[in-house]
């Protein structure tokens, strides 16, 4: 089988991430020093001979191309290019590092420069994670233990990757622009509302419909209230309190005139739903939120749960209120409209 090499150094892409990486160098050394040394500076179209030779070591199912600057006993680190770049994208910022004492290491990804396959028999895989287990094994390869991982595009994303799958072997993660991983836990977090960790329930809008209400003055709204099944079961029955599992959304809408619907009437009579305003949530948990008569609240603008706390505490110290104005309601104002 002949050997295939990948693409041959194109030195015009690093012009394209020279604004990342400076933001890199930003990042790593301070500002001043990449303003002294790299913001602003032109690139050429020839490659930099800053690098030096190109060193290969086999390192996991890899044979890879690596440059390597400054003093060997300084801080490790590695910094991944993106596709389709190549470590020439790193010219301006190596040095930088170098010269602030860490070692600088920049390897050929699999599938660019100088690396490549060791066997022929290895499957060409360019799974995320693969690129990350390169990273790793070359870190192996060179006998460094721990070092910080930095890279942009697919770069980041492998550094990202080794960070959090080989967390002990990062002593610090800079990850520029696209392709970044993210938390899933983080993400939940971002799902629910403050105090009572109230998420806009699935499907919601397919519920089954309550009631109708419109606010005029202020919020000028018009409403329509949802109910799950639990919800929608304790109504329709009159159930009080309301069931564990119960929850209640109230969508709401600028009320507004419409002067299209209106040419077909002798009056202007016609106000619909405008502009969504929020949405409100109210849950049934009787263990969880049983501070708050069970139930736990929740305000949502275009899906994103409203984060004040304020606003989230005043859902009870209002809807408490109607305790003593109509008892036996389960801090619910809405009826079962028929
Ligand atoms: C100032 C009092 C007040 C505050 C504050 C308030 N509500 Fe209400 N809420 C009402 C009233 C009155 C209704 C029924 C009439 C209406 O919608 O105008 C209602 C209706 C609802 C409904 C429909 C079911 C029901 O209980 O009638 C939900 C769901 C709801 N509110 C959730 C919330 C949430 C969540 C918050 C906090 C983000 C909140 N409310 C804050 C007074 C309040």
């Amino acid at each position: 089988m002949t050997k295939i090499t990948p693409q041959t150094i194109n030195p015009d892409r690093r012009a394209f991430v020279c604004g990342a990486a400076v933001i890199a160098a930003t990042v790593l050394t301070g500002a001043a020093q990449a303003e002294s040394g790299a913001a602003g500076r032109k690139t050429t179209s020839q490659a930099p001979e800053i690098f030096g030779p190109i060193r290969q070591i086999d390192a996991g199912v890899l044979n890879i191309g690596y440059v390597e600057m400054g003093p060997e006993a300084g801080t490790p680190i590695l910094l991944f290019h993106g596709w389709p770049y190549d470590i020439h994208a790193f010219a301006e910022v190596a040095p930088l590092l170098a010269k602030k004492g860490y070692r600088v290491i920049v390897p050929h990804l699999r599938g660019h420069g100088t690396t490549l396959f060791r066997l022929d028999a290895t499957p060409r895989n360019a799974q995320q994670a693969a690129l990350a287990a390169d990273g790793i094994a070359l870190m192996d390869a060179l006998g460094i233990k721990k070092a910080i991982v930095a890279g942009f595009d697919w770069g980041a994303r492998t550094a990202d990757i080794m960070a959090v799958l080989w967390p002990e072997r990062c002593a610090a993660l800079v990850s520029v622009s696209g392709y970044l991983i993210g938390s899933q836990a983080l993400r939940d977090d971002e799902r629910a509302s403050p105090i009572y960790g109230v998420e806009l329930p699935e499907g919601y809008r397919d519920w089954k419909l309550i009631s109708v209400a419109q606010e005029n003055g202020r919020n000028n709204d018009i409403r329509a209230i949802l109910g799950n099944d639990v919800a929608v079961r304790a109504f329709r029955e009159g159930k009080r309190p309301f069931p564990d599992g119960a929850v209640i959304v109230r969508l709401a809408w600028r009320y507004e005139s419409s002067a299209r619907n209106d040419k077909v009437f002798p009056a202007p009579q016609s106000f619909t739903a405008g502009t969504p305003t929020n949405v409100q949530v109210s849950v049934k948990d009787p263990k969880r939120y049983a501070a708050t008569g069970g139930w736990g609240y929740g305000q949502f603008e275009g899906g994103r749960p409203n984060p004040d706390r304020a606003l989230v505490q005043s859902c009870f110290a209002c809807h408490r209120k109607l305790e003593t104005l109509d008892a036996g309601t389960d801090f619910v104002f809405t009826g079962y409209s028929r």
